[in-house]
C-alpha cells in the first residue's frame, strides 16, 4: 500500500529544530513513496532560509514533490517581489513550478498558486487550469489523482472566513471533469480533511481535500505541529494526522474514505464531510 507524506509550511527561519529532527526521523521510519511539500518553505524568502530548507529536504531520502507558498516570494524587496518573485525558490528548491510524479497507482501534479500582487492570497491561472486538464483528463479513471497547491480550495469546518485560492471554482470544475481524487494544500496552518463538494456544491463528484498544519514552524494556530500520512489502498484511502507530542510525531487522528462509484464515503457509510 503506497503512502504519501504531506508536509507543509515548514517556514525555515521560524522552525523548531527539535521538531524538524523529529519529522525527519518519523519520515525515515515510515518510508513514504512520496513526500509532498505544499509550500511556505521559508519565513521571509531569505537566502539563508532557503539554504536551510534545501539542506533539510536533502536529508529526506525519498522522492519529493514541492510547490512554493506565498512566504517563498520576498515581501519587502519590492523589485524582487515583482520582477523575480520565485527566483530564490527556483534556485535553491526546484526550478519546476509544475512538477509531476507518476506511479502505476497514483499521479500527483503540483501547481504554483503564489502571486506577487496578491501576496497573501493565491490564484490559479487559466493556463494552469489547462495544465491540470492536460495532466489529469488523459489518465485512466482508476488512477488516483492528486493535485498539490499551497492555497486551499475549502475552508476549515469551523471557520468559513479564510480566503480560498482565486479562480478555484473554475479549477474545481476541471478537477471534477477529469476525475481528481484528492487536493492537498496548506497555508492556513490548520489540519482538516473534507469533501470539496460541501463547499463547491455544484460539482458532480466528490473530491477529497486534506489540509496540513505547519510541520515544524513555531507559527502554529492553536494546533500542534503536524503533517498528513495518506495511505492508498484502492478503493480506500486513509488520511492520518501525525502530530508532535513533544518528543516524537504520533498518530493524532485517522479518517478512512472508500470510493463508491463517483463518491467518497467515510468509513461507516456517512458521506465524506
Ligand atoms: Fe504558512
Ligand atoms: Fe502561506
Amino acid at each position: 500500500m503506497p503512502t504519501i507524506a504531506h508536509i507543509s509550511d515548514l517556514h525555515f527561519g521560524t522552525e523548531d529544530a527539535a521538531v524538524a529532527e523529529g519529522l525527519l526521523a518519523d519520515l525515515i521510519r515510515l518510508q513514504p513513496a512520496l513526500v509532498v511539500n505544499s509550500g511556505d518553505l521559508t519565513q521571509r524568502a531569505r537566502v539563508r532560509q532557503f539554504k536551510a530548507a534545501r539542506d533539510f529536504l536533502g536529508r529526506i531520502p525519498f522522492p519529493q514533490l514541492t510547490v512554493p507558498g506565498n512566504h517563498d516570494i520576498p515581501f519587502y524587496d519590492v523589485m524582487m517581489r515583482f520582477f523575480a518573485p520565485l527566483s530564490r525558490y527556483q534556485q535553491f528548491i526546484n526550478a519546476d513550478l509544475c512538477p509531476r510524479f507518476e506511479t502505476p497507482e497514483f499521479s500527483v501534479l503540483g501547481v504554483n498558486t503564489s502571486r506577487s500582487a496578491t501576496w497573501k492570497n493565491g490564484r490559479i491561472s487559466i493556463e494552469q487550469i489547462e495544465q491540470i486538464r492536460g495532466a489529469f483528463c488523459t489518465l485512466p479513471f482508476e488512477r488516483f489523482k492528486v493535485l498539490v497547491t499551497h492555497h486551499p480550495f475549502v475552508p476549515p469546518p469551523d471557520d468559513p472566513s479564510p480566503a480560498l485560492v482565486g479562480r478555484g471554482g473554475d479549477a474545481i470544475d476541471v478537477l471534477d471533469e477529469c476525475g481528481a481524487d484528492l487536493l492537498l494544500a496548506g497555508h492556513l496552518h490548520r489540519h482538516y480533511s473534507a469533501d470539496a463538494k460541501t463547499h463547491h456544491v455544484r460539482i458532480k463528484r466528490t473530491i477529497l481535500v486534506a489540509q496540513a498544519g505547519t510541520a515544524i514552524s513555531r507559527r502554529r494556530r492553536n494546533e500542534p505541529n503536524a503533517y498528513n500520512l495518506i495511505t492508498l489502498n484502492p478503493p480506500d484511502v486513509e488520511i492520518q494526522v501525525r502530530a508532535w507530542t513533544g518528543t516524537a510525531f504520533e498518530p493524532l487522528s485517522a479518517t478512512h474514505y472508500a470510493k463508491v462509484e463517483n463518491h467518497w464515503v467515510k468509513a461507516g457509510g456517512a458521506p465524506a464531510v
